[in-house]
């Protein structure tokens, strides 16, 4: 098939939200899609410090590839222990604040 675009799976970056979320007994989010997945419709899309939005965040791998790659970005999840996990993703990224409802939960985890 000509149309087919094929992906690894593995991110460029090091953050892993799923070691931390095993640690913390926090669930780990099932269903990923591929950073480079993400990766390439960003780029394709926008441009760096464009604002990249993604409402059903599940692990924010849209997120951490918006970050990655210099753009803004939205993204909600439903799931707190999803978010929680999710947020570790991003403790070295400029700006990082983590609300303390969601410290504690971490702590009670
Ligand atoms: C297939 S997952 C997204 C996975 C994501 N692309 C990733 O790479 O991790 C869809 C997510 O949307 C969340 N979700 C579903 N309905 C939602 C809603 N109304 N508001 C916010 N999040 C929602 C689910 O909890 C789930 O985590």
């Amino acid at each position: 098939m000509h149309h087919v675009r094929r992906m690894g799976h593995q991110c460029k970056n090091p953050w892993n939200s799923k070691e931390y979320a095993k640690e913390h007994g926090i669930p780990v989010h099932g269903a990923a899609f591929p950073c480079r997945l993400a990766e390439f419709f960003i780029k394709f899309m926008t441009e760096p410090q464009d604002l990249v939005v993604d409402p059903f965040g599940g692990s924010f791998t849209t997120a951490v590839e918006a970050e990655r790659l210099g753009r803004r970005w939205i993204s909600t999840e439903q799931m707190v222990e999803y978010v929680v996990g999710a947020a570790s993703r991003f403790y070295k990224s400029d700006g990082f604040f983590q609300n303390v409802m969601q410290d504690g939960m971490m702590t009670t985890a």
